[in-house]
């Protein structure tokens, strides 16, 4: 009988920049305090690295993220949203350009425009024309939504921090958001995610994700695993981003690592600045049951990506996968990760289909 039951169909407008909820002053005085804790972490990390004889190549920006002739705007973004203005942070993710590639303000690629342009005067007209361009995507999303089970119907991207586009059951549905509702379909469907909804008994799912961006992914899977272990490994600039949303949308602060000597959460959302994962707080994080890493290995040094190669190594247990979706191409992207990855993991497959950042392939310790 249940096979006759129809889903109704989904409520859909299109949410402005008007529309948006903004900060409450609860809100406003997290957002604070993960401001103050960044800017110092920033300021420190260069002597921290040379005090500590870190390799500079591996814990310093590097490759596409570099800071002398950087061929993003990635500093700028960091110095606009740091300076604490409440009016540029109630609009963050039209300032997340570095991280996915999209100019949200007006929903198209960035490329020709700076990440801390303001939005043009005429940014409601140009979003009323690029509406009609972009019902295409909100067709494949419906078609995508059609298959889905509970648990990922369940995602909503709420219009907060400047988020905006088609409002489908309340949730935003915009090229960025679709990019990762993308992500979490081709997890499901590989049999990455539903293992980790039924752990044994008494166990928590740890999910650590490197180069998070402003936090899009995490904030999907942690509406899917509300009781993972979620881990963000990146750069401490763009963990400024990822903190203000992961801490709007979730109503709650993340634990901050200030140190390598801090404790990640037992449970929640744990932030790491990528110098400071190294001992003993690598170890702390112990076994991994999905570790993630999408656009970002091949815009990092080789050493970069070899260091997290070996964590991952070291990390992943029996079942654990690495998700990884990364171009290796080498005319925009700084590393080859299929051929870093491959010294110290398996490739269990290549997902065919699913080439939103790249090739995509699930990884294995080796011999497990
Ligand atoms: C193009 S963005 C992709 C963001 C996100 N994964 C997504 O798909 O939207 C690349 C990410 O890699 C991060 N990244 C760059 N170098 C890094 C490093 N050495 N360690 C960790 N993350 C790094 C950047 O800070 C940024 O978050």
């Amino acid at each position: 009988m249940f096979g006759f039951l129809r889903r109704q169909s989904p409520e859909i407008s299109f949410a402005m920049p008007k529309d948006n909820e903004s900060l409450s002053d609860g809100e406003w005085s997290r957002v604070l305090s993960l401001l103050d804790v960044l800017r110092g972490i920033v300021a420190g990390r260069e002597r921290f690295v040379r005090d500590r004889g870190l390799a500079a190549d591996v814990f310093l920006p590097g490759g596409n993220w570099r800071k002398s002739g950087a061929a993003n705007d990635f500093f700028q973004i960091f110095d606009l949203v740091s300076a604490g203005d409440r009016a540029v942070i109630d609009r963050l993710r039209w300032y997340a350009n570095p991280f996915t590639g999209q100019r949200l303000v007006t929903m198209e690629p960035s490329f020709g425009h700076r990440s801390d342009e303001p939005p043009p005067p005429d940014h409601e007209t140009v979003l009323t024309e690029r509406r009609a361009a972009l019902a295409p995507m909100l067709n494949d999303f419906l078609a995508m939504q059609a298959s889905w089970p509970k648990e990922l119907r369940r995602v909503r991207y709420p219009a907060r921090l400047g988020e905006i586009g088609f409002r489908v059951d309340g949730g935003i549905l915009n090229p960025d958001t679709f990019r990762y509702f993308r992500h979490l379909d081709v997890l499901w469907r590989a049999k990455v995610i539903e293992p980790l909804l039924h752990p044994r008994r008494g166990s928590t799912p740890t999910i650590v994700e490197i180069g998070a961006g402003h936090g899009g992914l995490a904030a999907g899977l942690l509406q899917i695993l509300p009781q993972a272990r979620y881990i963000v490994i990146d750069l401490a600039e763009s963990l400024l981003f990822s903190g203000i949303y992961l801490s709007v949308l979730r109503n709650a602060l993340p634990i901050f690592a200030t140190s390598p000597d801090v404790q990640p959460g037992a449970t929640g959302l744990t932030l790491v600045p990528a110098h400071f994962a190294i001992d003993p707080l690598a170890a702390l994080i112990g076994r991994a049951d999905l570790i993630i890493n999408t656009a970002s290995f091949g815009e990092m040094l080789p050493d970069q990506v070899d260091h997290y190669a070996k964590l991952a190594a070291r990390w992943l247990g029996e079942g654990g996968a690495l998700y990884e979706s990364n171009t290796s191409d080498r005319t925009h992207n700084t590393s080859t990760p299929v051929e870093v990855l491959g010294r110290y993991l398996s490739m269990e497959r290549t997902i065919e289909e699913a080439r939103m950042d790249g090739e995509t392939h699930v990884w294995r310790r080796k011999g497990g």
